[in-house]
């Protein structure tokens, strides 16, 4: 029996977090055998917002090295940067046809954005969900890996595939969310109410995959505790319990162990220690990042042989796309 078709994408915009390490790429890490796996990087969502163009460039590079050194393997999925597949922009505008403009209106993230780049709402950052939905389905995805904020897009990404199914007869299979398990996520260090995110304009409320032993132990140390000195994992301690969380996952130790190990010391030798803990574990995967990088023109052809694998399918469901509408493709 074939495998079942995974999908998910990252956008190469922000840095990557700690946060984007536990809750999505270690999980593809660990799933990527068992299923037959798709990861974009998608360049094609950044530019919804503006964008640096040798930034973006060289972010996409950096990203896909990330992904590499942190342990998807290429001949196991097919990783590959969004724009070298024209499907997706093609795709994306015949959906656009049974997609409606109050429904984009009011997706969440559209308003957080208008709100967030007021002199910039533009016709990309409405469609965004539409591009998600395009990208999705044209590799007949069963599940999409995704955080809770990114939930509401594949529920418009089954909305538009019914849809179409329904006009046009079978054509998309409908994909299901896979969620996260809730008790990995990781909160900011600043604000322990909300989750730790690569767009955080506060440098000190996130750590990212990038920075180095000094910076991360420093941040952990100006990390918001609370007036008690207790190690305790508790919900009115929520700075000290997101420590604790970090820490748990990085050691492996259980929450239990993380308690018994500081009773009695203070928030000083605990922060300290939550920093070198991270620290030494990101250590390996940047190093070979940094070899990755180095290494272009192997970076080039994982990405070109990708690219590669992804149009042969992206253009087989597009061409089925292109007949069910009635688009003429030759006699
Ligand atoms: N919108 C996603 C995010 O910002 C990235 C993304 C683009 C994506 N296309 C996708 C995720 C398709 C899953 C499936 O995180």
């Amino acid at each position: 029996m074939e495998n079942k078709v995974m999908y998910s994408a990252v956008q190469p915009s922000g840095n990557l977090t700690i946060g984007n390490y536990v809750g999505a790429i270690s999980n593809w890490v660990r799933l990527q055998s068992e299923y037959d796996c798709y990861f974009a990087i998608a360049n094609m969502h950044s530019i919804t917002v503006r964008q640096e163009p040798a930034e973006l460039r060289r972010r996409t590079l950096e990203v896909a090295a990330l992904y590499l050194a942190c342990g998807i393997d290429p001949e196991k999925c097919t990783l590959y940067v969004q724009s070298q597949v024209p499907q997706h922009a093609e795709l994306a505008w015949v959906l656009n046809t049974v997609t409606y403009v109050g429904e984009m209106q009011r997706m969440t993230q559209f308003k957080d954005k208008s709100q967030k780049h007021a002199d910039n709402i533009n016709m990309g950052l409405m469609d965004y969900p539409v591009l998600m939905a395009a990208d999705i389905l044209l590799y007949q995805t069963d599940l999409v890996p995704v955080g809770l904020d990114q939930k509401q897009h594949v529920e418009i990404a089954r909305d538009v595939a019914i849809r179409f199914n329904n006009r046009y007869g079978e054509t998309f299979r409908v994909p299901e969310a896979l969620l996260g398990k809730t008790g990995a996520k990781i909160m900011s260090l600043q604000e322990p109410d909300k989750k730790m995110s690569k767009s955080d304009e506060n440098v000190n409320a996130s750590i990212y995959l990038a920075d180095d032993k000094d910076t991360i132990i420093r941040k952990f140390k100006r990390a918001v505790t609370d007036s008690e000195s207790e190690v305790r994992f508790a919900a009115e301690k929520k700075g000290v319990s997101n420590l604790i969380s970090i820490y748990s996952i990085f050691t492996k130790k259980s929450v239990e162990e993380v308690e018994r190990e500081f009773a009695g010391k203070g928030y000083g030798d605990f922060k300290l220690a939550v920093g070198e803990a991270v620290a030494d574990a990101l250590a390996p995967v940047q190093a070979e990042q940094k070899r990755l990088l180095a290494d272009k023109a192997y970076l080039n052809g994982v990405l070109a042989s990708g690219a590669e694998r992804a149009f042969k399918t992206a253009r087989r469901t597009l061409g089925k796309v292109y007949r069910k509408v009635g688009f003429y493709q030759g006699e």
